[in-house]
């Protein structure tokens, strides 16, 4: 089973500092937040993350490459630890596609298509991290409870903000667990059917991946993953749970990512 991670957006809210660095490889902490991604996709039931790239990102892939050279420089100068560190980082399981146009998450996703087959699929937007993994073995425990349906993780927003997110329609079936009737990307605020917004994380089935090929451009004028969720919901049934805040650092503005490097620096 694969974990997705789409990478290939312009960090456009992060420029200059994003224009030779992508946003993805910025520090949280001690690390590029992409990595936290990484390891929190192979903590999980999937054996291999994909990383699907921009091919002017290079710096990630540079990132992820062993480099037996040059550990074996750090461990010559007595420097194990960061030794250790750097050989870690290589031998996790990443792969790579590339998303060669922004034409939007949904295309991001179905860029991946070759990789995914006919398995289900993760999917984790790097916008977030979940440093205790704790949240896709959940969503995997709901999807084993109905059948292998497909789970998404959703977040209660305040309802001035559930324009910015795409939204479920559904209902409670047990605390915290929605059997999802239907979603809607970035809906106005008299349009959302509920102030639960998709966070980040989803657990998809392959039709999910299928579907994503006759998406035709909505929001913004791009291919949204919501608009591939919402169109298998006519075949499978879809089960979303609810996540609090707190289990979720989010990093997509220069704000919020600096909040996250003070939270969890505080943490260690
Ligand atoms: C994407 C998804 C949206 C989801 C959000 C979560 O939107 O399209 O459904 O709620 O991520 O961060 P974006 O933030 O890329 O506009």
């Amino acid at each position: 089973m694969k974990a997705l991670i789409p990478a290939a957006g312009l960090g456009t809210r992060f420029l200059p500092a994003t224009k030779a660095v992508p946003k993805e490889m910025l520090l949280v902490v001690d690390r590029p937040a992409i990595q936290y991604v990484v390891e929190e996709g192979l903590a999980s039931a999937a054996d291999e993350v994909v990383i699907i790239n921009s091919p002017e990102k290079a710096a990630i892939e540079a990132h992820f490459t062993p480099d037996p050279d040059f550990v074996a420089l750090l461990r010559q100068r007595g420097k194990d630890a960061y030794a250790d560190a750097v050989e870690a980082v290589g031998n996790l399981n990443v792969s790579y596609v590339y998303q060669r146009e922004a034409l939007g998450l949904g295309h991001a996703v179905r860029c991946a298509a070759e990789k995914t087959g006919d398995e289900p699929f993760y999917v984790l937007l790097g916008d977030v991290l979940v440093p205790g993994n704790q949240m896709l073995p959940a969503m995997q425990a709901v999807s084993d409870a109905h059948d292998g349906a497909s789970v998404i993780a959703v977040m209660p927003v305040p309802e001035e903000q559930v324009s910015r997110f795409g939204v479920i329609a559904g209902a409670e079936v047990e605390p915290g667990v929605w059997k999802v009737d239907s979603l809607v990307e970035k809906p106005a605020v008299e349009d959302a059917p509920t102030n639960l917004a998709v966070f980040g994380r989803y657990l998809l089935s392959p039709r999910v991946m299928e579907l994503l090929a006759d998406v035709e451009p909505g929001v913004g004028d791009e291919i949204q993953l919501t608009d591939a969720l919402d169109a298998v919901l006519r075949e499978e049934e879809m089960y979303a749970l609810v996540v609090d805040p707190s289990e979720g650092f989010d990093t997509g503005t220069v704000e919020s990512w600096l909040e996250t490097n003070n939270t969890l620096f505080a943490r260690r």
